[in-house]
């Protein structure tokens, strides 16, 4: 099988810890080079994951002519300048979210790419868990009736830590919608196969002394009509929470508790039921219903990596294609603006 050789500019952080472990899973990829900014980091991972070369700036990773494809999980604030200069050297991109500061900037180096008849993805990597796409299969074919309602929440305790490029505005471009409602907002689109046309929201600087929201919901339309909610908070303690994920239908409902996150699996309850039939007065509840998804649990970074290389090397269509992540990112502009505005926008 033919193996994509790829470079990892800013291996350190979300790559060491999930990506590169997860391309061990992908059948058609090769860790190439890593890149660091510090040498002994850059050179510890090169040995780590076994790869032929160690960079510590991203010009030299990208003048490398063995480099087919690069993983960019840099800090936000350089994503930008990195893109670009992957697309003047004729690579392949796979770049974390958001993809740039701005979505107007995001959707600019889009079609650059696009122009240069280069591929590239956005690393919502949640698309790939089992029960996400058994749940956008079972929407797509009405088992849940008329979507009507859904619901997605994503949190972590995040307190101050001066200096932390995630709690500026002018490094990370904004807070907890921007870092975790990203994932929320993206997988209900994707999932129920419907674009957010309308959306309003709440962001604020609830507990913590940083210049990004801690706490930020939106309350929004589909176009297919269907209404919406997401909450991304900084400031939940990790075990507090459930991630869920929650569709409703006429139908039925799917009720997702930990497919949001890192991992495959979770548990994903689905409920269908015919009460629409007829109105029972009585509105007794059925508390045993429902039947837990099963399914082949893999790694999801490991097929984010394989999904991206067969695409490159079949032509398949990009599961994630980046213009999805720069127009998400237009929604929590959206957000935010509605915020300061106190009206509803429409995208
Ligand atoms: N998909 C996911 O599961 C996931 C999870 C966390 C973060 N992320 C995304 O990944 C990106 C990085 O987040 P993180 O949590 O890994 O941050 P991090 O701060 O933990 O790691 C970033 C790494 O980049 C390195 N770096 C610093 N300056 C650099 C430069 N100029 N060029 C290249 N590398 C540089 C740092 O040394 C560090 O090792 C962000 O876009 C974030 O939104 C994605």
């Amino acid at each position: 099988m033919r193996k994509i050789k790829w470079g990892v500019l800013g291996a350190g952080g979300i790559a060491d810890r999930r990506t590169l472990p997860g391309m061990a899973f992908a059948d058609n990829c090769e860790i190439y080079a890593v890149m660091e900014v510090f040498p002994e980091l850059a050179e510890k991972l090169r040995e780590k994951y076994n790869a032929k070369k160690a960079y510590t700036d991203a010009d030299s990773l990208l003048a490398d002519p063995e480099v087919e494809a690069v993983y960019i999980a840099s800090p936000v604030v350089y994503h930008a300048e990195q893109v670009r200069k992957a697309i003047d050297a004729g690579k392949h991109i796979l770049v974390e979210k958001p993809i740039a500061s701005t979505a107007a900037e995001s959707m600019e180096l889009c079609k650059l790419a696009a122009d240069k008849g280069l591929l590239m993805a956005v690393g919502l990597m949640m698309r790939f868990n089992t029960h996400h796409q058994q749940l956008k299969q079972m929407i797509a074919e009405g088992k849940f009736g008329q979507l009507v309602s859904c619901h997605s929440q994503f949190t972590c305790w995040y307190p101050d830590m001066p200096g932390n490029w995630r709690q500026s505005k002018a490094t990370a471009g904004g807070g907890a919608m921007t870092d975790m409602g990203i994932h929320c907002l993206d997988l209900i689109q994707y999932i129920v196969g419907s674009d957010i046309k309308k959306v309003g929201g709440l962001a604020e600087t609830l507990t913590f002394n940083y210049d990004v929201e801690d706490s930020c919901s939106a309350l929004f339309q589909l176009e297919n009509g269907c209404f919406g909610t997401v909450d991304a908070n900084f400031n939940i303690p990790d075990n507090a929470v459930k991630w869920k994920l929650e569709f409703y239908g006429t139908k039925g409902s799917a009720i997702c508790v930990g497919t949001i996150g890192q991992m495959d699996g979770g548990e994903a309850t689905v409920i269908l039921s015919d009460d629409s039939i007829g109105y029972d007065a009585t509105q007794d509840r059925n508390e045993e219903g429902g039947v837990v998804l099963t399914g082949e649990l893999g790694n999801i970074y490991g097929r984010e990596i394989e999904s991206f290389g067969n695409s490159i090397i079949n032509g398949t269509p990009l599961e994630v294609p980046a213009t999805d992540g720069a127009k998400v990112q237009k929604i929590i502009e959206s957000i935010y603006e509605s915020a300061e505005t106190g009206k509803f926008i429409t995208l």
